[in-house]
């Protein structure tokens, strides 16, 4: 019986838990200054990547596809170790962890109610977020530390997404196809209001590493245009067409 084309993801998440294990974790020892505002802005996406991942591996073993429920297992992992480097980073500035917060606490409620389809445009949505937050982090901190923890978070998100868009790609096309492009639209307003939530919310941080509310909303919208042709393309294209790349 053919593989769904999940066999590749789970081999993909397996290799760089691999990696993961071999390479050491950074020095926590040496310390880290971050600006106050950063700081509290990483205090609330370390709740976040401490998400609900029992939910989302649920959803995924009903699906009834033994490669996507092995690699969803895999990609909630590396998203727990985001949570990890997160208190640890904030940890070794003297930072204390926030027991949760309340925007994340609507996040995984709602999250909770929707199928795996809905569900995943809203964590692609999360995802889409966290590169460019990631990355704004990464090239507009100076401590060293932190740049190396935004980095290596980074990384992973990158590949999130493509993980996700394959995913997705099936989902659209099990829908009718009157109802494909009110989902997309409903996923590009969604990207627009996550990435508006975000852009008010962090403002501060993103202003302490040079960089505005305006251009990471651009960004995130950019990002989210591009990924939304890929997860759910138009002109009769289907899911079993190849990712472009
Ligand atoms: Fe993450
Ligand atoms: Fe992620």
């Amino acid at each position: 019986m053919p593989g769904s084309g999940f066999e590749q993801w789970v081999a993909e998440f397996e290799a760089e838990k691999a990696r993961r294990e071999w390479i050491a974790d950074p020095e926590w020892a040496r310390g880290v200054e971050l600006p106050a505002v950063v700081a509290r802005s990483l205090q609330k996406f370390q709740v976040g990547e401490d998400g609900d991942g029992a939910n989302l591996r649920a959803k995924a073993d009903l699906a009834g596809d033994a490669a996507y429920a092995a690699a969803v297992r895999l990609f909630v992992d590396e998203e727990r170790n985001h949570a990890r480097l997160l208190a640890e980073l904030l940890g070794a500035a003297g930072v204390p962890l926030l027991d949760g917060h309340w925007s994340d606490g609507v996040f995984v409620r709602v999250r909770r109610l929707l199928g795996l389809r809905t569900e995943l445009m809203v964590l692609m949505v999360a995802e889409l977020v966290a590169v460019e937050y990631y990355r704004s982090l990464r090239d507009g901190l100076a401590d060293p530390l932190a740049r190396e923890v935004t980095d290596r978070i980074l990384r992973d998100e990158r590949r999130h997404i493509p993980f996700h868009v394959r995913r997705l790609r099936q989902s659209f096309a099990e829908l009718a196809p009157a109802a494909r492009p009110f989902a997309h639209l409903s996923w590009l307003l969604l990207a627009l209001a996550g990435a508006l939530f975000v852009a008010v919310d962090h403002g501060p941080a993103l202003h302490a590493v040079r960089t505005s509310r305006g251009r990471f909303l651009l960004a995130v919208t950019r990002h989210a245009w591009t990924v939304g042709t890929r997860m759910a393309p138009r002109g009769g294209r289907t899911a079993a067409e190849p990712l472009p790349e």
